[in-house]
């Protein structure tokens, strides 16, 4: 089945919108257009009365809020009728005490020291919170903002690469449609999430004709259709709104 994503010109590229249940990976730098991309698709779900969960673990909900209030989505309404959820599952406070606390404590004192490390949002911490949300609330729309923020309980990176997996291969068995946001680092060098994932999408930002120019790009998407090239970005009053190629 199909998911109409209420982006304006985006579903025609996939072939009618996501494939319902699976995982999707939002790539690009930032003010790129991923929390839009995010809010947007949330919110054209819940207004047909899908609940969708916002998952912040950097930015505080209510700037999520503010910011998206600006576009003719009706967050503040979706939010009280509650089909749109924002959920702050960044650092507690013991986290920023431990960091307050990590400024006085000396490099040797910290080897071998693992609780600072532990209170920061592991993969499994946040896959088991979001989990009780989709459980409590019925969730059919997921956006995790973003996976950047998600700290690994190792150091070794095979060991990191695991944990990733097995967070994207979780979600995908939580029965609900998710974009995963991810800061772009490096556009030629794949991770993790972006192999783990059934689909994975670019948002560009860059100097183009001594203009900034926004485009977006559909990197992969099993099972569907796409062409891979990149196509413009306006913001518009509703949000984003996919245009034709970029020459
Ligand atoms: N009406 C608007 N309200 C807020 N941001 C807007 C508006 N119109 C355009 N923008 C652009 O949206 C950008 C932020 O987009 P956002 O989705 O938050 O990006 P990202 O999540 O990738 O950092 C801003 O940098 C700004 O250029
Ligand atoms: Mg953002």
């Amino acid at each position: 089945m199909r998911i109409p994503t209420g982006i304006e010109g985006f579903d025609e590229l996939v072939q009618g919108g996501f494939l319902a249940d699976r995982v999707y990976v939002l790539s690009g730098p930032p003010g790129s257009g991923k929390t839009t991309f995010g809010v947007q698709f949330l919110a054209a779900g819940a207004s047909k009365g899908q609940v969708g969960l916002y998952v912040t673990l950097l930015e505080c909900p209510q700037n999520i809020i503010n910011d998206m209030s600006n576009y003719e989505m009706n967050v503040t309404s979706l939010i009280k009728m509650q089909k749109l959820l924002f959920a702050d599952l960044g650092p507690r406070m013991e986290y920023g005490y431990m960091d307050e606390l990590s400024e006085f404590v000396t490099p040797e004192y910290n080897v071998g020291k693992t609780s600072a490390e532990s209170e920061a949002p592991s993969p499994a911490m946040v896959f088991k919170e979001i989990a009780a949300y989709v459980s409590e609330y019925d969730v059919k729309r997921l956006v995790i903002d973003s996976i950047s923020a998600i700290r690994f309980t190792s150091s070794d990176f095979s060991l990191q690469e695991k944990e990733m997996s097995r967070f994207i291969r979780n979600l995908k068995n939580l029965g609900c449609t998710t974009v995963i946001l991810s800061e772009m680092t490096d556009p030629t060098a794949y991770s993790t999430e972006q192999f783990a994932a059934h689909g994975v999408i670019f948002m560009h930002n860059f100097l183009y004709d001594k203009s900034m120019t926004r485009a977006i790009q559909v990197i992969k998407m099993r099972g569907t259709r796409h062409d891979c090239n990149m196509r413009s970005v306006d913001f518009t009053n509703a949000g984003l709104k996919i245009g034709g190629y970029i020459e």
